[in-house]
């Protein structure tokens, strides 16, 4: 239909005939000449109707936004003062001697160049908001990913294999979204969270390098960077350990960031220990271009008369921290209250604070309404650990450990923004050496900080029975300015060290049995050392294009409710669909029918 996409054209084309086909973008009338600036997936070049050419001139003045034309032409240089140094076709034009109307648009709910579009009327006419220039970029730098990473993967001589959708449920801390069995009457299969059970399997077949880009389902309260469905790099490889591991995932990236955004990285990543990045940063996903760091002053506040801080250092999961802000004595009142709301949702129950108006001064340099409860010693300690300067404000969090690393963490990088001292760059880090199981107090047991098929390290295998919070992991997580890129694990290929976590987990031999039997019995059959690891391909590929939330980079995302405005899913099924499957809904339950969701 066409001889030319819009961008291919040149001012080599002048005196070309062309025909080109696209969408109307915008139409304009200017003193008896109609100028159609015409889209197709290249680019917009610009189309001049005059009115010697009565036929097509009559239809151009019908045509309006995202009509589908087809314009028979020749190029020619735009005069001078005519030029459009905003597009790529800028400096010409198509002058149209034919017009051709394919198809016309109705009414639209939006304009396709309007900015500020409310979310929900983007995500109900996902198909217009798609034809926006930054979606069309977004999604093809998605493909661009997941192609630089078949190609990487298949030079490593890794295969992609796929694996089951109706499957068992596969324990990523996550509910399972269900599909009712029709053949097995009240049997339901669980979408898989991961093919975390899959992946191992296949490299205990004797596939030694798996690799999958993977859809995977979890219900689970869903944020800017979380989707019920999202996308998972998924690999696995037999006979590595962790540095096989890392140092291969290290080279796809900076494959990656090179291709697509000509970014260099280091050559090799930084690496923390959780326990680091958790005490230094409240976190284990720290961004680093944010230069603000916690101090530990649980110790020196054990024996200090200030009772907040006095209580919470003598808790046995209790800490006291600080949190240096620079420059941050000209913080007001009014902002420091703000941040004192803000820590509280957190589960923070204050804020204090001490202002450096002179760092050499001892006591009498400081200014803060709890000085008179803080020994000399200790407001020494803190300008010392703290490296705080004249002008500096230092906040403190007092509670339980979870409570401060959750609120004075949130804090920095909320400060990070406000003050605007985030630091450009690419900060990739291995957060390494997590423990591997996690006390839950409200459950009164145990569970896994990654999944259940992480390996122990081997030589604290025996302290699993003694005192399982001392027992570290093989596992590693990649954090890239502040997100959770992915992770992964040398896992268990011996059976007799899986049955043990699944014992120190709490569950029963029946239980481990029926959910985790095929598994044991495959490690009774020769597996090998294998390890692995899972990227999020939603979130590497926001990152890629700059936006804060993964509904940018995905084609048809749901909404915070999982909720998809275009196709109105979930719905209810008919009763016939419901006798098929022997299936009642409870006359109790109440049906979600809210259209705006
Ligand atoms: P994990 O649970 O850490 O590991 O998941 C791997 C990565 O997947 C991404 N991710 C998500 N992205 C969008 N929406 C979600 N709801 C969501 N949940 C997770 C994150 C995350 O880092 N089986 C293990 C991997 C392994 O051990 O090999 C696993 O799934 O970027
Ligand atoms: P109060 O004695 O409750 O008036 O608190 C004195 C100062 O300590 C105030 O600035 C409070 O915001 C702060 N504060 C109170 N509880 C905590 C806590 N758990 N952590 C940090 N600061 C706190």
């Amino acid at each position: 239909m066409r001889t030319h996409r819009c961008n291919e054209l040149t001012e080599s084309h002048i005196g070309a005939a062309v025909q080109l086909c696209g969408w109307v973008n915008s139409r304009r009338d200017h003193g008896g000449v109609i100028f159609i600036d015409l889209r197709d997936s290249s680019g917009v070049i610009q189309v001049v109707v005059d009115p010697t050419n009565a036929e097509s001139f009559t239809l151009a003045e019908s045509v309006r936004s995202e009509y589908v034309i087809k314009v028979e032409g020749a190029v020619r240089l735009r005069p001078e003062d005519t030029v459009n140094p905003g597009l790529d076709t800028g400096t010409i034009e198509v002058a149209a001697q034919n017009i051709n109307i394919l198809n016309r648009s109705g009414q639209l709910p939006f304009q396709v160049d309007e900015d500020d579009v409310n979310e929900a009327l983007r995500l109900t006419y996902r198909y217009l908001d798609l034809r926006r220039g930054s979606m069309q970029l977004n999604i093809r730098r998605r493909y661009q990913l997941t192609r630089e990473i078949r190609n990487f993967m298949d030079e490593q001589e890794f295969i992609e294999i796929e694996t089951p959708m109706l499957t068992r449920s596969t324990p990523e801390g996550a509910r399972d979204y269900v599909v009712p069995s029709r053949v097995h009457t009240g049997t339901f299969y669980a979408l898989p969270q991961s093919p975390q059970m899959f992946k191992q399997l296949l490299v205990m077949s004797g596939f030694e390098r798996y690799f999958q880009i993977v859809r995977c389902f979890r219900d689970e309260d869903l944020r800017a960077d979380r989707q019920p469905e999202f996308t998972q790099l998924d690999v696995e490889m037999a006979f590595v350990e962790e540095e096989d591991v890392l140092l291969l995932m290290e080279k796809l990236f900076q494959r990656v960031f090179r291709t697509i955004l000509n970014v260099e990285l280091p050559e090799t990543f930084a690496r923390m220990t959780y326990q680091d990045a958790m005490s230094r940063f409240g976190t284990d996903r720290p961004d680093l271009r944010i230069p603000l760091e916690l101090v530990d002053v649980t110790q020196v506040m054990k024996a200090e008369e200030f009772q907040v801080f006095k209580r919470a250092a003598n808790l046995e999961q209790g800490t006291v921290a600080a949190l240096n802000v620079p420059g941050g004595g000209t913080l007001s009142r009014q902002k420091i209250d703000e941040y004192t709301k803000f820590v509280a949702e957190y589960g923070a129950r204050g804020l204090a604070y001490i202002k450096v108006n002179d760092h050499t001064a001892g006591r009498n340099g400081l200014q803060s309404p709890i000085l008179k409860f803080l020994s000399d010693n200790v407001l020494r300690e803190i300008v010392e650990k703290c490296d705080c300067q004249s002008g500096d404000l230092v906040f403190f969090g007092a509670d339980t450990n979870d409570v401060v690393n959750a609120s004075l963490g949130a804090l920095r990088v909320q400060l990070g923004h406000d003050l605007d001292c985030r630091e450009d760059g690419w900060r990739m880090l291995w957060v390494i050496d997590f423990p591997l199981l996690e006390f839950d107090r409200k459950l009164n047991r145990w569970h896994s900080l990654h999944h259940p098929f992480t390996s122990p390290r081997p030589e604290h295998v025996e302290l699993l029975d003694s005192s399982p919070d001392k027992v570290l992991s093989r596992a590693y997580d990649l954090v890239l300015n502040g997100v959770e890129l992915g992770g992964g694990s040398i896992r268990n290929h011996q059976m007799d060290v899986q049955q043990k976590i699944f014992q120190t987990l709490g569950l029963s031999d029946e239980e481990t049995k029926e959910k985790f039997g095929f598994l044991l019995q495959a490690l009774q059959c020769g597996a090998p050392p294998h390890g692995g690891i899972a990227f999020g391909i939603d979130r590497i590929a926001a990152l890629l294009s700059n936006e804060e939330s993964i509904r940018e980079v995905i084609a048809f995302p749901k909404t915070q409710r999982a909720y998809c405005p275009l196709t109105q899913a979930p719905n209810e099924l008919s009763s016939d669909q419901l006798d098929e499957l022997d299936l009642r809904i409870k006359p109790s339950a109440s049906i979600f029918r809210d259209e705006h969701n």
